[in-house]
């Protein structure tokens, strides 16, 4: 970091020193041109980056492409039914009552990932601000205040709320919060942080880029980097001070996420699990979802790329996939596990994944940035889920798509998935499923699918039982729009 005792002088002969050791020097190339301003901002980003760090990582990763090795011992991670079978039943009641009770003590945060770029999306600003609910169109981050809202409530508790963004949408964030009121939420219970950033590489020459003269075009580290965040911002520290025991993990772009959920809490707890996950049976052996697989003996993620074909293709007797649990980025951490990483001797490293990225760049010629129509950057980012394999125990528990599965990630048009479309449906078929156990008549058309457009508002409820003391409807019309 930046150390406001040297002079510019020093800090720019180190950080020559530095560039020049790990072959970067060309970051310093428009130095005399730069204002006293412009010369501190690129000392402070130069100073950000551990370029030893970069230096191993511009060889494995940017100039070659690590190659994957298939773990020898390698088996299909169990886990526990979205459904309890009856055996199980009493197990989920008890795991239940833990987790409310975890809840009405007030050992449970919220914590949202709203780090990423969303360039797959394309919307201007945060993407915790892109209106997804498919009546009210209200921001995902209301979706979720609405959640914690609710949740509070329902528990007589305080759900502090921690949210990760990176350097890029910090300050936006920040004001989209306060523009809107917190969304209901006291202030002193929402701490915002800022995740860690690497360099983007150009993929030919591993060099790191420039995205103006004065400016390192820089990435967020990966949804990874929370783990790191979380213990440098201070955020484990407040958490500890106020009796915080559990972490709820969510990602930004999915609004039908259960931001709380107790049984899967104490299903955590009761294990006393570092780290568990919710796990989506994959549709089918391809889908390009990480799969939950016990590698010597600890649960860990492999990704669908780096999964072996007959793996991924292998069928139990009943016809089943065995390698099933797709990862869908939905995790319990325990404050201690966060806090044990962290602090343990030799710290913790998390592998960097490479992905090809398209990385607007300076040009020298043109005196302009450029941003480029095909990928010709190198973007380094870490995994939560390569998280998993540190802690002793772990759980997973099985969800489906319909009740907390429909993300954001790609724009809307014809064919796509995971877009802002296919959300809107994913809210009103989970509407529509919980309002049938409560006796609701749904239209359906031939097909099945829900014949109307429905919203269930998170402070209406945030899980079946809570539509139990509603007055609702006993019908929804064919081809109309229901807020409830
Ligand atoms: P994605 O992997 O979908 O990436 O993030 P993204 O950056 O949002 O979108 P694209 O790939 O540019 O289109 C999944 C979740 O992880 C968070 C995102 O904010 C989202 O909630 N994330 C991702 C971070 O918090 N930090 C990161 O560095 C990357």
């Amino acid at each position: 970091m930046a150390t406001p005792k040297f002079t510019i002088e020093e800090r720019l002969a180190k950080a020559k020193a530095i560039l020049k050791q790990a072959d970067q020097s060309q970051v310093l190339n428009y130095w005399d041109q730069l204002s006293d301003d412009q010369k501190k901002q690129i000392l402070g980003q130069i100073e950000s980056v551990d370029w030893v760090e970069v230096t191993r990582l511009v060889q494995s990763h940017v100039l070659n492409t690590p190659e994957f090795i298939a773990p020898k011992s390698i088996e299909p991670a169990p886990y526990l039914p979205r459904i309890p079978s009856k055996n199980l039943a009493d197990k989920y009641k008890q795991a239940k009552k833990a987790g409310e009770k975890l809840l009405r003590d007030g050992k449970v945060a919220a914590f949202t990932v709203a780090g990423g770029q969303g360039t797959r999306l394309g919307w201007n600003g945060p993407k915790g601000s892109y209106p997804a609910t498919a009546i009210r169109k209200i921001p995902l981050f209301c979706c979720f205040a609405e959640f914690i809202r609710k949740a509070e409530q329902k528990f007589g508790t305080t759900i502090p709320w921690y949210i990760m963004t990176s350097p890029i949408n910090d300050a936006a964030t920040r004001a989209f919060f306060e523009e809107h009121g917190n969304f209901g939420l006291r202030a002193d219970h929402i701490m915002i942080f800022p995740q860690g950033m690497m360099p983007a590489f150009d993929s030919k020459t591993g060099k790191a880029l420039l995205e103006s003269p004065d400016t390192l075009a820089m990435a967020p580290n990966g949804h990874g980097g929370s783990l790191k965040a979380l213990y440098t911002s201070g955020a484990i520290a407040d958490m500890k001070q106020r009796g915080i025991e559990q972490i709820s993990y969510v990602q930004v772009d999915n609004p039908l996420v259960k931001v709380i959920d107790p049984l899967f809490i104490g299903l955590h707890a009761k294990s006393q699990a570092g780290m568990s996950s919710k796990a989506l049976p994959k549709a089918y052996a391809q889908e390009k979802v990480g799969v939950f697989c016990k590698v010597n003996d600890k649960v860990s993620v492999i990704e669908y790329s780096n999964m072996p074909d007959e793996l991924s293709e292998m069928r139990d007797e009943a016809g089943e996939l065995v390698y099933k649990g797709g990862s869908i980025a939905i995790h319990v951490m325990a404050t201690d596990f966060v806090e044990k990483i962290n602090t343990q001797e030799g710290g913790f490293a998390l592998p960097y994944n490479r992905a090809n990225k398209k990385v607007a760049y300076w040009d020298h010629k043109n005196n302009a940035t450029v941003t480029p129509q095909t990928a010709n950057a190198v973007k380094l980012e870490t995994f939560v889920f390569d998280a998993l394999p540190l802690c002793q125990e772990s759980v997973i528990l099985e969800t489906d798509r319909i009740e907390e599965f429909s993300p954001i990630k790609n724009a809307d048009e014809p064919g796509a998935l995971d877009c802002p479309a296919t959300c809107k449906q994913g809210q009103t078929d989970r509407a529509a499923r919980w309002l049938e156990t409560k006796n609701v008549k749904i239209p359906r058309k031939a097909d099945g699918s829900v014949d109307a457009i429905i919203e269930l508002s998170h402070l209406k409820a945030i899980d079946p039982e809570d539509l139990d003391d509603m007055d609702l409807p006993a019908a929804i019309d064919a081809g109309t729009e229901v807020l409830i």
